[in-house]
């Protein structure tokens, strides 16, 4: 059993620090927070994310793990320290690493012992280099550590799923002690034969961008095909099902829609983009990427306001999901904010409906209306636009629909609607890349 320190408590250190327990350590998760703490030692989860409230419960039981804002005791009682604190895009599209370096200089003074300290958030490649001179300013007598980058893989909404049963663990270590003890944090993953890989440091990093750049790549260039698709009269679903069932291909993550959102990808390939940039290397592939991406948002806009005689003003929309994707509450670099700013600008108003992203969403736009089901959201409302494939709206009732809206419009960005359906009940309607096809 290892003594474990997660410094950090967003959904990538709460979620680690709860699995990491769960595997048989001692975890403290520590946050500068007091709100965050208070809210985690009262039993509450401020984060909405399945099945990490059973996780937290179970292990705080079992006395494994522990909640606490003394991040130098923290570091003081552990065999590893996990940097697990938010790197948001900064300005220049580089991440802000600053909460990670002022970790890492606490870290520094705090060195009793040996220990391995390891970065999980998502820092532009080469900045291992940079956190290590950090921790080696500082390191009181006797004190000696070892760096470890460990990236995390973690979808927001199945990310505890993702953390505890990975497709690979990422080790990027240079000394073999450091790397014997990751693999010791890790054990009950090694004993199942999840892969390991033990890796250069900056291998690490790179493994994680490329991973997610590629991910975000896919679902534009997949984006792209529907649109094409919408030209030709083909079906974007059956061209990405036989090119899922090419092996080297994989079905995942071809599913077109309104644009990706959330807090991951926007900002790694951003990232990514500038650092290339940075080494003269331009990484064209990803550009095109991030450049189709924002086409795609508004694509969606300019569906909707054609089929409302290409004008918002003094019309009610029905905007049906606000998160980025489903089973989450996070609205960051959601498509919904760019269709509801362009409805407004064009003298819309907007009934908003989302099952728990309500709230999120009032922060960043308070100025629309917030209603607690489609139906309210749809009454009298001269369309409906579906953002987030909520399985509440795949099982939404047509008929009921139509009875609702004061015009039968729908947009559906993300082809869960029935088309045969849509047309047998006259609605006029669009969606990603299916538009005039048949259901056979
Ligand atoms: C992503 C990566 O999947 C994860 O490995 C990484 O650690 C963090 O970033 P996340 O952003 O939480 O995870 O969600 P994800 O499921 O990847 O979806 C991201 C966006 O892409 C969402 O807006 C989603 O709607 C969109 N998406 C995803 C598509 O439009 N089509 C797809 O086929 C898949």
């Amino acid at each position: 059993m290892l003594k474990i320190s997660v410094i950090g408590t967003g959904y990538v250190g709460l979620v680690s620090g709860a699995g990491i327990s769960d595997f048989g350590h001692r975890v403290i998760c520590a946050d500068i927070s007091e709100s965050k703490i208070k809210s985690l030692i009262e039993g509450e989860i401020p984060i909405y994310e399945p099945g990490l409230d059973d996780l937290v419960k179970r292990n705080v039981n079992a006395g494994r793990l522990s909640f606490s804002t003394n991040i130098d005791t923290a570091i003081h009682q552990a065999d590893v320290v996990f940097i697990a604190v938010g790197t948001p895009q900064g300005k220049s599209g580089n991440a802000d690493i600053s909460a990670v370096e002022s970790v890492a200089r606490t870290i520094s003074k705090n060195i009793n012992g040996y220990k391995v300290i390891c970065t999980k958030s998502t820092v532009p490649i080469g900045t291992g280099q940079r956190i290590k001179e950090l921790i080696s300013e500082n390191i009181p007598d006797g004190g000696e550590f070892d760096y470890v980058s460990n990236p995390e893989f973690l979808r927001e909404g199945s990310a505890v799923k993702d953390f505890l049963w990975p497709d690979r663990v990422v080790i990027g270590a240079t000394s073999d002690r450091a790397f014997k003890i990751m693999r010791e944090v890790y054990r009950p993953l090694y004993v199942n034969e999840k892969p390991m890989l033990h890796t250069n440091i900056a291998t690490a990093e790179m493994i994680k961008y490329a991973s997610n750049a590629f991910l975000a790549l896919k679902i534009s260039y997949i984006n792209e095909i529907a649109n094409l698709c919408e030209a030709s009269g083909a079906d974007v679903h059956q061209v990405a099902k036989a090119m899922g069932q090419d092996g080297r291909i994989s079905a995942k993550f071809l599913h077109p829609g309104p644009g990706f959102g959330g807090s991951c990808f926007p900002k790694d390939i951003n990232a990514l983009a500038a650092f290339a940039n940075k080494k003269e290397l331009p990484i064209k592939t990803i550009e095109a990427a991030i450049e189709t991406n924002e086409i795609q948002k508004s694509r969606m806009v300019s569906k909707l306001k054609k089929m409302m005689n290409d004008d918002f003003s003094g019309k009610t929309v029905a905007i049906l999901g606000l998160a980025f994707k489903p089973n989450t509450d996070d609205v960051r670099e959601s498509s919904s904010i760019q269709m509801i700013r362009e409805i407004q600008e064009g003298g819309g108003s907007i009934r908003a409906f989302d099952p728990i992203a309500n709230d999120s969403m009032k922060e960043i736009i308070p100025d629309i209306k917030y209603v607690d089901s489609w139906e309210e959201a749809c009454k009298d409302a001269d369309s409906a636009t579906i953002m987030t494939e909520w399985n509440e709206f795949r099982g939404m009732d047509l008929d009921r629909l139509k009875t609702l809206l004061s015009n039968p419009i729908v947009l559906d960005t993300r082809n869960i609607l029935s088309i045969e359906k849509l047309t047998k009940l006259g609605f006029t309607f669009d969606n990603v890349g299916r538009k005039i096809v048949h259901e056979n």
